[in-house]
């Protein structure tokens, strides 16, 4: 008889299963030391709009942000900050700083923006005091919260991390009440998508007398009326649009937590 062993704790050399969604998983050999690296997820603008107006971003806003990744949300922040404003943002991958700045070239607004090719979480952002926001979108940010402080101007600064997972988040708000932020929000946003359609209903017959005795307030000769009874009345039916909410959302895609710099 032959045996299948199992282990409490993955070990060296197993093969573990990166489990992404029902349509994304695959196998990695566990390796001291080693790392996986995912496709660059971005940001869209659902999240975009929240981190936005949070961060207070206006004309003239000064911004500082890591990683780039494919630069999705720089560019909706130097939308923002234009014309006096700059963006400065940091990023490890060196094909990934690179791909940014030409892209940043080609839309011609690179002169609001500085692309940084370093460790946010060794080497920060190389800035201080001066940056009115700060925003992370890295797999540790808690590593990177002593050099956003250093960044932020000394008071009112403002902070947001985007993380996908609830522990993240937990490491984060612990980094973030050491070094002194307040008013630490975590926010999720979520979009609820409806299924609109017609619907039929059958008008019940109710005989001669319950039609004149019913509904008092209906004026038929209303056109509002006449417009919701359209076209049914002769088929004994009546037609309206309804709004259903779909029973499951999809639609997670991060926390986001703001925190704001206050003097110590
Ligand atoms: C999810 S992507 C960012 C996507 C970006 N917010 C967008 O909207 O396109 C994360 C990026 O952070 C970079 N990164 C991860 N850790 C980093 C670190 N410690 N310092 C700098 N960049 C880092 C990764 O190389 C990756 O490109």
């Amino acid at each position: 008889m032959s045996f299948v062993e199992y282990g409490d704790t993955i070990q060296e050399g197993d093969t573990a299963i990166v489990f992404l969604g029902h349509e994304s998983m695959f196998p990695v050999k566990v390796q001291h030391g080693s790392k996986t690296q995912t496709k660059t997820q971005i940001l869209y603008s659902t999240d975009i709009s929240l981190i936005t107006m949070m961060l207070e971003l206006k004309p003239g806003s000064i911004v500082c942000e890591s990683g780039t990744g494919s630069g999705s949300l720089s560019h909706a922040i130097i939308r923002t900050v234009a014309p006096t404003g700059h963006l400065y943002t940091v990023e490890f991958h060196q094909q990934r700083a690179e791909k940014a700045m030409e892209e940043f070239r080609e839309h011609k607004v690179e002169h609001l923006v500085t692309v940084k090719n370093q460790d946010v979480c060794k080497n920060g952002f190389g800035v201080s005091n001066m940056a009115d926001a700060v925003f992370l979108d890295i797999p540790s940010p808690w590593e990177a919260i002593g050099h956003a402080k250093s960044a932020l101007k000394v008071e009112g600064g403002r902070f947001c991390s985007f993380s996908p997972c609830i522990e993240q988040v937990q490491r984060t708000c612990l980094a973030l009440e050491e070094h002194g932020f307040t008013e630490i929000n975590t926010l999720e946003i979520l979009l609820r998508v409806y299924n609109v359609r017609t619907i039929s209903l059958q008008i019940p017959d109710l005989g001669k007398a319950a039609e004149d005795n019913s509904n008092p307030g209906f004026d038929s000769s209303n056109q509002a009326n006449q417009g919701v009874m359209c076209g049914s009345q002769q088929q004994g039916t009546a037609q309206f649009k309804s709004g259903v909410p779909l029973r499951e959302m999809v639609g997670h895609t991060g926390y986001l937590t703001f925190a704001t710099k206050s003097l110590s």
